[in-house]
């Protein structure tokens, strides 16, 4: 399970070292925010990570300190589609005052349909509106604390083609789990570019970073056994989760610019990660979204549910 010869020779050429520093990770216990969370070990990092399935998480922490014995994996309960459970999670680490350097909203869904126990479409409910509920509640209380704290969304490339249609926004016409997932990461998007303009003068850098396209069980449930079937044959031209997760890294390394985003660097696809451009779409439009305060949210669960 070790990270690959290339990937330590990629991630040694960055030069940086997270010793004495906390990286918590949403959604680490697979894929991409697994593999966040070993290199951040790598780099020295004390982790935090922040997952719904206790179970899945201890059998990762279980792998990981195979290769990191001595290293400080904490679990913290975290699921997305509960508001509660935000609330529970966002209160147990301001009451604890737990020092946090680096906070990395990894987790998201991509097909599962049906809605969050707090009645939003799932997709949108998850990837969406549970960062925008999560980051609304604990960001007040990275800003209090005394050093800098880099906050990450995880976007995806396909950000690019969603639209926003606010007269069928949860595409209940004509469910599209595509265009919803498109639809929840250019929300997001739009949120995090907006953030990182609200925290400008703060202690808090904002960015977007997004893996391409990763073989991870993301989609294991929106597609059948035949594209599955192709998907296997031709895995090596997508990116591995390991290499997907260098973003972060990325980021880390280069000191961007709040606001920026860093994917890979094909077509945004695949391969290492840059800096990508952050188009208009992502820098307008954030005040439209129509569900920006908590009382706004409640409001919304009641005309969705
Ligand atoms: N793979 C790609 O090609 C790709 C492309 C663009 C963007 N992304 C984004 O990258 C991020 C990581 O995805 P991945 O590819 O690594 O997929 P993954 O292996 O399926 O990981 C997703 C993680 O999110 C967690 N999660 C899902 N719903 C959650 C909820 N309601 N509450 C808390 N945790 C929840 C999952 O937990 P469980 O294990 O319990 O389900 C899992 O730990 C996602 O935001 C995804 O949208 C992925």
């Amino acid at each position: 399970m070790a990270l690959t010869k290339k990937t330590v020779k990629w991630i040694n050429k960055l030069n940086i070292s997270l010793k004495d520093k906390t990286v918590l990770v949403t959604g680490s216990n697979s894929g991409v925010g697994f593999k966040t969370v070993e290199t951040a070990l790598y780099l020295g990092a004390r982790v935090i990570m922040a997952c719904r399935n206790m179970e899945k998480a201890e059998a990762a922490r279980e792998e990981l300190i195979k290769d990191y014995p001595n290293a400080s994996i904490q679990i913290l309960q975290l699921d997305l589609s509960d508001f509660s459970s935000i609330d529970s999670f966002t209160k147990n680490i301001i009451d604890h005052k737990i020092d946090i350097d680096i906070f990395v909203n990894n987790a998201g869904t991509f097909h599962r349909p049906g809605k969050t126990k707090d009645g939003f479409e799932n997709v949108l409910g998850t990837n969406y509106f549970a960062v925008y509920y999560l980051s609304g509640k604990i960001l007040p209380y990275l800003k209090t604390l005394s050093h800098k704290v880099v906050y990450c969304n995880t976007i995806s490339v396909v950000h690019k083609m969603a639209k926003i249609d606010y007269d069928d926004f949860y595409y209940t016409k004509k469910y599209n789990h595509f265009a919803v997932y498109a639809r929840s990461k250019l929300c997001l998007a739009k949120y995090t570019y907006d953030l990182s303009q609200k925290y400008k003068e703060s202690n808090i850098s904002v960015y977007m970073i997004h893996p391409g396209i990763s073989v991870t069980p993301l989609g294991a449930n929106a597609f059948g056994d035949f594209i599955k079937q192709i998907a296997g044959m031709v895995k090596w031209v997508f990116n591995s989760p390991e290499k997907s997760a260098l973003s972060l890294f990325y980021v880390l390394a280069k000191n961007l610019p709040s606001g920026s985003i860093a994917g890979p660097h094909i077509l945004e696809a695949w391969g290492y990660p840059k800096e990508n451009r952050v188009r208009k779409c992502v820098k307008t439009g954030a005040d439209e979204l129509k569900v920006f305060t908590d009382n706004e949210i409640k409001d919304i669960i009641y005309k969705v549910g």
